[in-house]
């Protein structure tokens, strides 16, 4: 079979979002739009990606995600070269000025003109297509022989979208965008998907005789199928077998669509894989959070980016786990923020508990309502319940956290640490001035204010006495 290429337009002016970012780098499901087709083109066996991209907005594309990784490597020359995507397997090609969607093929010319193969292109505002559906439009298209293959939906509302000519043997005549389209045309309900395999390099020297003639001034790449038809250059129209998974994105609207259907698809994955969802429509999990069977996550949950948890954990409601990993039989109660942490196996966090970066809980510790911790650790059995701050730390085994207890971990210039060795008992309202060591098995009284070490086994108390005056108000 000859070889697929994968070419996704990216170079749109996204004048519909009402936004100064580029369309395709908004997100859904924890990822820019534009990662979805580049990811499915590459699933469906496209050998290499190039992703056509504006002068504006190539800067922005750089930050693009870890999920354009793929091979690494190996990758043809680039014309505007972005090393860092180049070695995830991608390739950038500018294209000038938004002038059309031809226009943006054609700025993958001076990259692959001497490509001999199939061009799969698919448009980055179309996040829903999946790898399967790509397959088989290639199967279909190369099968035949086409020079032009167009995947095709049947719509009932064809809105916006080109609409497909057909002529009386069912054939395809050509494209007709909604703005250009006769009357009797907008009734047609097959429209195009925005995603096309075509035979290279033909198509270079096709596209070279469109004429931005039509109500938008732009350089059409649905024109193609017209030159093609004249030319009689074989052409073909797959009507995909899910037309939902071709939306295209233009405006808001759809976009929050597309990230419902989105969701849809994720919490569907890991029910099949024995997750528990109770509330599947108040439920945002991105799709590369990885969660093990008999896990079970409560409504108005946000897990999110590269988010993993073990098996048999709870996830209560309102809880909003980014970037962390979560171990098994761990239970996150409702209202929980928890950012870059690691929490063991059968730890218990919240409710209304705050973890930033760098935090980690090791097994069966617990962390209760507001505590706040930041880049500190946890160790094996401690306890945190009530009402604390806990920054710069390392807490010991078997610790107990009185309530209210505060690491001053800042003196206003620099942050040190407070370290606080195993089995250490902490009463409540203590303030740790570090940098301050606590030696294992040690007492703090309650109301103290630790300024100095502690050795082990040690009682501190650091607090105002009580003094009592007798009779001091007559009663
Ligand atoms: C396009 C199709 C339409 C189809 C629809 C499917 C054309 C003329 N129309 O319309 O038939 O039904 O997709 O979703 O092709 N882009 C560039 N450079 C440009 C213009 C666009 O890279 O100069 C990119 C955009 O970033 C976008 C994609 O091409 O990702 C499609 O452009 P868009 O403006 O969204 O086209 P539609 O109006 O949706
Ligand atoms: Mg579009």
């Amino acid at each position: 079979m000859l070889k697929v290429t994968g070419l996704v337009l990216a170079a749109g002016k996204s004048i519909r979002m009402r936004s100064a970012v580029p369309k395709v780098l908004h997100e859904i499901a924890g990822r820019p739009l534009v990662s979805y087709p580049i990811e499915a083109a590459r699933k469906a066996g496209a050998n290499s990606i190039y992703v056509v991209v504006n002068k504006y907005n190539l800067e922005d594309f750089k930050e693009i995600p870890p999920l354009c990784k793929g091979r690494p490597g190996g990758v043809e020359k680039s014309t505007s070269p972005t090393p860092s995507l180049q070695r995830r397997g991608i390739t950038f090609v500018t294209q000038k000025e938004a002038r059309g969607t031809a226009d943006a093929v054609m700025s993958a010319r001076p990259a692959l003109k001497n490509f001999d193969g199939y061009i799969l292109i698919i448009p980055g505002d179309v996040p829903l297509i999946t790898p399967d559906a790509l397959k088989e439009f290639i199967k279909y298209v190369t099968g035949n022989g086409a020079a032009c293959g167009v995947l095709t939906m049947e719509l009932k509302d064809p809105s916006h979208y080109g609409r497909i000519i057909r002529d009386g043997s069912g054939r395809i005549k050509a494209i007709v965008e909604a703005c250009d389209a006769a009357e009797e045309q907008l009734k047609i309900t097959e429209v195009n998907s925005g995603i096309y395999c075509l035979r290279s390099p033909w198509v270079f020297e096709a596209l070279s005789r469109v004429r931005a003639q039509n109500a938008k001034g732009e350089y059409y790449l649905t024109d193609l199928v017209g030159i093609a038809v004249g030319e009689d250059k074989p052409v073909v129209g797959l009507p995909a077998s899910n037309p939902a998974e071709c939306l295209g994105i233009n405006t808001r609207q759809e976009l929050a669509e597309a990230g419902r259907q989105m969701r849809v698809r994720i919490l569907d994955r890991l029910m099949s894989d024995g997750v528990g969802i109770l509330d599947p429509l108040h439920t945002y999990i991105d799709c590369d959070v990885v969660i093990e069977s008999d896990t079970t996550i409560a409504p108005h949950t946000f897990i999110k980016g590269k988010t993993r948890i073990g098996k048999g954990s709870i996830i209560e409601n309102g809880a909003v786990i980014s970037d962390s990993v979560v171990g098994d039989g761990v239970t996150i109660k409702p209202y929980s923020v928890i950012d870059q942490s690691v929490i063991k196996d059968e730890a218990q966090v919240g409710p209304f508990a705050r973890l930033r970066p760098g935090t980690v809980i090791e097994r069966g510790a617990r962390v209760g309502n507001f505590v706040e911790i930041k880049k500190s650790r946890l160790k094996a059995g401690a306890k945190a319940n009530h009402l604390t701050y806990i920054g710069d730390a390392l807490i010991g085994a078997r610790v107990n956290v009185g309530c209210g207890t505060i690491t001053c971990n800042y003196d206003g210039k620099n942050k040190h640490k407070t370290v606080i060795g195993d089995d250490v008992f902490v009463g409540s309202d203590v303030q740790f001035i570090a940098p301050v060591k606590i030696g294992k098995g040690a007492v703090i009284g309650a109301g103290s204010v630790i300024t100095d070490d502690v050795p082990p086994g040690a009682l501190a108390v650091a607090r105002g006495k009580q003094v009592i005056k007798k009779n001091w108000r007559k009663l």
